[in-house]
């Protein structure tokens, strides 16, 4: 007897090996590459053994219930699980596979890039560039400036001004969630001169809450001074950060948790990035605060509604509001990681053997 797999999307000839080369499984693919048809997945997944699903496919009880009881395993092809319910998943005793470390690098260089741009206009002189309107903006002594990330050469004698927005140069960064990504990113600013981080986790995100020696470690090991990174409130982190990063699971547990009173809180210079998820910050507050310079910046892979972000978006429309298409993972290397541990893991669950990364719902 054969195993039927429905896979939702082709994941390509580098990695569709993984699953047509095994005589015990028979594969139903979706054919475009487009989301999964609804209809089409409620129908083919009766049943089957194991699915492969994508961020765009809702695994609820009525997918579940489509499926029946042959259904074992549900590999999501993505480390973010929002999409799927856990609950219905334990109750019927499903296993889940999902696609954490492959993509921590990736997102966590789509980060510190959407800081670097955000802070330094990058969009609104782009588009100056390609409107063929450079010459109309001839070099003046600080046109076009914002707050530098950087601050391991910048003089520190009281001889040289300081910006009045900015009183000090040392920088602290926010992390809203603090778990693989945000400490990638934040091991990435280090050689920038990065001196203090805080951070302050949500009841939805899957780190452990650490104490100060794992903090300290954690110090030591990208090195940052003993001391220097720490857990803070939400109203603290808001008031502190200089560049803070929102970096924590999506789903209602963490809905709209930049909103309009946080944004208040933050500094003026301050700049906000969510690689993310949407729905994490409040777009209609964030609009309000860019437009009232309530803060600097923002850069966001991830927008509520996403893809529906029309042009007359007010985010869209906001100069100093950088929005990339949710690509935080899109290198040919981390997509072909994701890709292959999302088939590996749907054969090992169906095959009874150990998946290479499970999310073990029993510790939710
Ligand atoms: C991307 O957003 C993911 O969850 O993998
Ligand atoms: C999120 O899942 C992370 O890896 O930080």
């Amino acid at each position: 007897k054969k195993f039927k797999v429905v896979i939702c999307r082709d994941l390509g000839p580098d990695v569709m090996p993984i699953l047509t080369s095994r005589k015990e499984l028979d594969l139903t693919i979706w054919p475009h590459q487009t989301p999964c048809d609804r209809k089409w997945l409620l129908e083919n997944i009766q049943g089957a053994a194991g699915v492969v699903v994508m961020l765009s496919d809702k695994v609820n009880d009525e997918l579940l219930d489509a499926a029946g009881s042959s259904l074992k395993v549900v590999s999501t092809m993505s480390v973010g699980y929002e999409h799927v319910s856990l609950d219905a998943l334990k109750n019927r005793n499903i296993k889940l596979g999902y696609t954490p470390d492959v993509l921590t690098d990736a997102v966590a260089d789509i980060a510190v890039m959407l800081a670097l741009m955000a802070g330094r206009n990058t969009k609104e002189t782009m588009h100056i560039v390609d409107k063929g309107e450079w010459a109309n903006h001839t070099w003046s002594p600080f046109s076009f400036c914002g707050p530098q990330l950087s601050t391991s050469s910048l003089p520190i004698s009281p001889d040289f001004p300081r910006p009045s927005s900015a009183t000090k140069v040392e920088r602290t960064v926010g992390f809203l969630g603090f778990g693989r990504i945000a400490q990638a990113t934040l091991a990435r600013l280090v050689p920038f001169g990065v001196t203090k981080c805080i951070y302050s986790t949500n009841p939805s995100s899957t780190t452990k809450p650490s104490d100060r020696s794992v903090d300290d470690a954690l110090a030591e090991r990208i090195h940052l001074p003993k001391g220097s990174i720490y857990r803070v409130d939400q109203q603290m982190l808001a008031k502190e950060s200089d560049v803070l990063f929102v970096l924590a699971p999506g789903g209602p547990a963490t809905y709209h948790v930049i909103d309009e009173d946080f944004l208040k809180r933050m500094k003026k210079t301050a700049i906000l990035i969510n690689p993310s998820r949407g729905t994490l910050v409040d777009s209609d507050a964030l609009a309000k605060a860019l437009k009232e310079q309530w803060i600097w910046a923002a850069g966001l892979d991830v927008v509520e509604g996403e893809p529906n972000v029309a042009a007359d978006h007010p985010l869209v429309q906001e100069p100093r509001c950088v929005i990339l298409p949710h690509i935080g993972s899109a290198t040919f290397e981390t997509r072909l990681g994701m890709a292959t541990l999302a088939a590996q893991n749907v054969v090992a669950g169906i095959l009874g053997a150990q998946m290479p990364t499970e999310l073990v719902l029993s510790d939710k």
